[in-house]
């Protein structure tokens, strides 16, 4: 999804006069702030005055207010390039993600390639069966080196042909004949952290030394609610159909609104699933037809979707909207949604 950064910040009264500094946690205990820029992840400090004023954004949201009486984030949220970057620094580029399925990389040899925020990953299984995660950046002049999906024994660069083996470490640097002061060792890949839960490959982009010494991945990424979902079979049950990709110009929070909003949306938007649904009959079957069924189902869904959520970033882009009221009965998720993110914003741990 790309997240759109283009569009005027709505013009909105500021909530609030100044924020004490103590709820300025990039200001203080944690500074510097850091975005990421291009491929590889290259920290840039923001200026105190850029910080300052996108956390000011931060605090224009009050996640104390109850459901029934709360308005939604500002519409600035969804539409200031410089929330965006700190979001992906925030809440992407720290802790545990999830990119991918262990049955992409059954086998030895099989790879595949994916971009999380700015950030292109290669995560491969070596000869020896062991994963491995690493930026998908050549270390000569930056190339992307793997593109999908599939299996192999090595990547070799596509622009000059430096040769890296499944561990990362670089194998090959054509015509480097006469290069000084060169030692190979030091130019393998860069490597990300990675593991699995259930059937999900999830890395950490984080580059704190703190994170990256910390196992506790299951905690980290989904805290109490592991037990639940191992519980309900998510981490045994579930196999790996295919893959879709969809282009939405939107911003990401857009999308899982969309999904949040208890199917308030489903009547309306989605009227053929609508008429298909009835939750007290639902069974889980091994069938292909109805795989096949529900990607074609699916398939509708999501084209319906995309066209709410682009005309969703159209209206918030507008002078006209600053920010909306939730549902209380069905639309709790989002809510909970957007006071997570907050707390991610503000640099908490949700996982404690
Ligand atoms: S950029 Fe990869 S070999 Fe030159």
């Amino acid at each position: 999804m790309r997240a759109s950064n283009i569009g005027r910040v709505g013009l909105r009264p500021r909530v609030g006069e100044s924020i004490p500094p103590n709820l300025l946690p990039g200001l203080n205990s944690r500074v510097p702030v850091k975005i990421i820029f291009n491929s590889l992840p290259r920290h840039q400090t923001f200026s105190s005055s850029v910080a300052e004023s996108t956390l000011k954004l931060v605090y224009e949201f009050d996640p104390q207010i109850p459901v029934e009486e709360a308005v939604t984030p500002p519409s600035s949220w969804y539409t200031d390039p410089a929330f965006y970057s700190f979001e992906l620094d925030q809440v992407f580029y720290k802790g545990w993600q999830a990119v991918g399925y262990t049955d992409q990389i059954k086998e030895s040899y099989d790879y595949f390639t994916g971009r999380l925020g700015n950030v292109e990953f290669v995560v491969c299984r070596d000869s020896d069966g062991k994963i491995h995660a690493f930026h998908n950046v050549c270390r000569h002049h930056a190339s992307l080196l793997a593109y999908g999906s599939g299996k192999k024994t090595c990547f070799v660069c596509p622009y000059h042909g430096w040769t890296y083996s499944l561990v990362g470490s670089l194998l090959k640097a054509p015509r480097s004949t006469g290069l000084k002061k060169f030692d190979p060792r030091e130019f393998g890949l860069v490597p990300i952290k990675v593991a699995t839960w259930g059937p999900f490959v999830i890395i950490n982009l984080s580059t704190s030394q703190h994170e990256a010494d910390n196992d506790n991945y299951e905690n980290d990424w989904l805290g109490s609610s592991s037990e639940l979902l191992s519980a309900g079979g998510v981490d045994s049950s579930l196999s790996y159909v295919g893959r879709r990709e969809y282009i939405i110009e939107c911003n990401w929070k857009v999308f899982c609104d969309n999904y949040l909003d208890g199917g308030y949306h489903v009547p309306y938007a989605h009227k053929n699933l609508a008429s298909g649904l009835n939750l007290g009959t639902y069974t889980t079957e091994d069938d292909k037809d109805f795989i096949e069924r529900s990607l074609e189902d699916s398939e509708q869904v999501q084209v319906e979707d995309i066209i709410l959520c682009e005309g969703v970033q159209r209206g918030i882009e507008s002078p006209a909207y600053s920010s909306g009221r939730y549902a209380p009965t069905v639309e709790k998720a989002m809510h909970h949604f957007h006071c997570l993110l907050y707390r991610s914003l503000r640099g908490e741990n949700l996982s404690s």
